[in-house]
């Protein structure tokens, strides 16, 4: 697979939310399941894997790192051939020493990942952090050796441009989709000038934009965030049917499908763009890898951009969005 960078930071052009092996989307697999896919999924090219320190049953701090430990398992032997991606929640901001607070936070995820560094630590959520006391703080782990660069998720071109007057940034992680196109007009423009890399978070929209979820689809009870995904509301699903059409045509031209066209189509767009698909699926998580694989003509990229312009998105996540 091509690769691309965030910053000096080396990634393959697709990578891999791993998430939803212990939240998010219902029922977890067995953990022997979750780390073979993770397996398969690098011996498929892939080279850049999300996680987060939450990540964890219903995301109760009993289980905080039950992600990042799978992770720490499957890379066994490989390490120095992936790049980890993880992310620091200070729930109750930074206190009164930033770097000591990020330290004792970071200090767990390595334990639980097994290494001695990660490749990019991200602040999960900014609303209770100071951003110019956590960049600064960012900036003394990556001079330690401890981190190689560092991110913010979820935010807006001026916190974005508070930050990387202090310390640059590897890259932004924020929501995005041919549903999610907040970050269009500024922010990733803007990353692509400073050298930043944009990776896009729910990159297929919680699945609808694979054309799989239909009026009926029955989420599960516990722990799915697609109970309360705006576009997967019955009504929305109906309403954003055009786009999942548009999708389907596409697909069909290409000989790919629809879950991989909505992938191809920000990899062509944007040069910076890094997109990490979430699945708990081994097939689907290679399904989506090969979306890399899948060429868009200029032309083909123009008639398809023209055709999500003329469709109207039902439900919106947005920035501010969880
Ligand atoms: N920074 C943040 O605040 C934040 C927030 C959310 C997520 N994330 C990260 O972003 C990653 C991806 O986001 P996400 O998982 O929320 O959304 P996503 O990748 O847009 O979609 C995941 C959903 O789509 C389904 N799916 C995936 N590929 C499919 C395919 N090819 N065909 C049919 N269905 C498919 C999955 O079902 P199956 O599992 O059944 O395949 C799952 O239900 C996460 O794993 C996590 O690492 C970060």
């Amino acid at each position: 697979m091509n690769t691309r960078k965030l910053r000096n930071i080396e990634v393959s052009e697709v990578g891999m939310g791993c998430m939803a092996f212990s939240h998010g989307y219902g029922k977890i697999p067995p953990e022997r399941y979750s780390i073979q896919a993770i397996r398969n999924a690098f011996e498929h090219g892939c080279t850049f894997f999300d996680t987060a320190e939450v990540y964890g049953p219903n995301l109760s701090p009993m289980h905080r790192g039950h992600n990042e430990k799978i992770l720490g398992k499957a890379f066994a032997g490989i390490r120095d051939q992936v790049v980890i991606a993880t992310k620091v929640m200070p729930h109750g901001g930074l206190g009164h020493n930033a770097y000591q607070t990020l330290r004792k936070h970071l200090d767990g995820s390595l334990a639980r990942l097994q290494t001695d560094y990660v490749d990019v630590y991200y602040i999960h959520r900014s609303s209770a952090v100071s951003i110019e006391d956590a960049a600064q703080a960012m900036g003394r782990l990556i001079d330690e050796g401890l981190i190689r660069g560092w991110g913010l998720s979820q935010v807006d071109v001026d916190v974005i441009e508070r930050a990387q007057r202090v310390t640059p940034l590897a890259a932004i992680q924020n929501i995005y989709s041919m549903v999610e196109r907040d970050s269009e007009d500024f922010i990733i423009p803007y990353c692509m000038e400073h050298n930043i890399g944009f990776v896009p978070f729910s990159p297929i929209a919680s699945g609808l934009l694979s054309g799989k979820i239909t009026t009926t689809t029955k989420f599960e009870r516990h722990d799915d965030v697609r109970n309360w995904v705006p576009q997967l509301r019955r009504e929305n699903i109906a309403g954003n049917q055009p786009i999942i059409d548009v999708l389907a045509h596409f697909a069909s031209l290409k000989g790919a499908t629809s879950a991989q066209i909505s992938l191809a189509w920000m990899l062509h767009k944007w040069p910076n763009v890094v997109p990490i698909p979430g699945s708990k699926n081994k097939e689907r998580i290679v399904e989506n890898l090969d979306a890399a694989h899948v060429e868009l003509t200029d032309q083909g990229f123009a008639q398809l951009e023209d055709a999500l312009n003329q469709c109207i998105v039902y439900g919106h996540r947005g920035l501010g969005g969880f």
